[in-house]
């Protein structure tokens, strides 16, 4: 029987019931497959670039017995016709690597579609690259596996292009729960240890002045 990590079970918990739904880079497909065994879904699309991730996908479906899902060998979402595709799912690479996949993709821009998008690395890049061009965060959590956090983002268009600030770049929506003051307070950290570096080695006084002025923002964030 599959069995999801926390970081792919929160992911999975963000696809609608019911939806049709394309999962790039999906290697062994263990999302769709989880959630065609679940009765959430019943059709999808794995998609991924390289021939081994698909090939694992295929030993996924054969052993679980899954019918519904087709492997498509695409570079994002570029060999990836529209169609019927009600949900987007983008989980494991960075926040750039997702950025350019919505980015080179010529039917996302859809207020239908809904993204479920996790992020690696440089969530600040995504959430900056998300507003510039028109989509919104609809909800945001976090999954901890051991020490580490993993951001899920249920995203859509809106059409409305706007610039995020720097704290928001880096948070996501302020909320109440632990795991969002845990990763405040790992993000406060960081900076500090930024700043303290810098103020060891670097004349650039405005430099310094800039991360003290986001350590303040965040600290009433
Ligand atoms: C680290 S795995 C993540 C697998 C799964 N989505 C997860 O979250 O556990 C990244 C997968 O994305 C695929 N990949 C990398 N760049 C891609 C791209 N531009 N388009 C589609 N798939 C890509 C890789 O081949 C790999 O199978």
């Amino acid at each position: 029987m599959l069995k999801l990590s926390e970081r792919l079970l929160l992911t999975a918990s963000f696809v609608r019931q019911g939806a049709v739904l394309a999962d790039v880079g999906t290697d062994h497909a263990y999302i769709p497959a989880f959630l065609i065994k679940n009765a959430v879904i019943s059709k999808a699309y794995a998609c991924d670039i390289n021939e081994g991730p698909l090939q694992n996908a295929a030993k996924t479906l054969e052993s679980e017995n899954i019918d519904g899902v087709s492997l498509i060998l695409s570079d994002g979402l570029k060999n990836v016709s529209k169609s019927d595709i009600s949900d987007v799912l983008i989980a494991g690479m960075g926040g750039e690597l997702i950025a350019r996949i919505i980015s080179d993709c010529d039917w996302c821009e859809d207020k239908q579609l809904n993204f479920i998008l996790q992020p690696m690395t440089k969530a600040d890049y995504l959430r900056k690259f998300l507003y510039k061009n028109g989509y919104e965060i609809i909800k945001e959590s976090i999954a901890a596996e051991g020490e580490k956090l993993y951001t899920v983002m249920l995203v859509r268009y809106s059409a409305v292009k706007q610039d995020i600030s720097e704290a928001f770049a880096l948070l996501g929506a302020p909320a109440e729960d632990d795991m969002f003051k845990l990763k405040k307070e790992r993000e406060i950290k960081r900076l500090k240890k930024v700043r303290d570096g810098l103020l060891m080695s670097s004349t650039n006084k405005e430099e310094i002045k800039q991360i003290e002025l986001l350590i303040s923002e965040l600290e009433v964030y």
